[in-house]
């Protein structure tokens, strides 16, 4: 059974970025249930898949029973990839080191040249989707609540929910503009850590 993690920080702290509203409704309403989903799907599956810590059982997607496996993607996706997103903001945002700034330089030209390459990806996502820095530094986008761990990739190290469920309070139909105000939350000590404890 999997669990709604408790954030790390409160409703209102990402404001003016990301209102009290939505961060409530997010966690609370939207992320519960992706849980609920989830969890009553596997109620059937064999125990020693429905005991997977949530990582592992979208690696293992291919060994759900077939008639939960796209229910499980789904909302194991939901989950997981909520539980990512919480933990890569944090109230006001924070700088990133001259070490990673030179890594992203490096592939980007600039930290603003990689700002810019993964905004405009994520603007293009078409519907509901995410888009994902990978380890490798490449930029990806998933539907859905796909992520690319469900294909046999790495675990990416900094994700945006593009669904409309992310941003329409605050900024109706303008994802750009959501976009443009999420960088101001970006926990890059955590992207950072992310990226070292891929390359160990
Ligand atoms: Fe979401």
């Amino acid at each position: 059974m999997y669990k709604l993690p408790e954030l790390s920080y409160g409703y209102d702290s990402l404001q003016p970025y990301i209102s009290r509203e939505i961060m409530e409704l997010h966690h609370k309403k939207h992320h519960q249930t992706y849980i609920d989903k989830v969890n009553a799907a596997l109620e059937s599956a064999p125990s020693s898949f429905k005991d997977l810590p949530i990582e592992d059982l979208l690696k293992r997607l291919d060994e759900a029973p077939e008639e939960i496996r796209q229910v499980v993607r789904n909302n194991g996706g939901g989950h997981y990839n909520h539980s990512f997103f919480w933990d890569i903001m944090t109230p006001g945002g924070n700088t990133i080191s001259d070490n990673f700034a030179k890594l992203l330089g490096g592939k980007y030209g600039t930290v603003d040249g990689f700002k810019e390459a993964f905004s405009n990806r994520a603007t293009a996502v078409f519907g509901s989707g995410w888009a994902w820095l990978m380890p490798d530094l490449s930029i990806v986008t998933t539907p859905n609540q796909d992520n690319p761990i469900m294909d046999g990739e790495p675990a990416p190290i900094l994700g945006l929910d593009v669904w409309e469920h992310a941003y329409y309070l605050d900024y109706k139909n303008v994802r750009p503009d959501y976009i443009t105000a999420w960088w101001k939350v970006v926990d890059w000590t955590e992207v950072e850590r992310r990226y070292r404890t891929h390359l160990d």
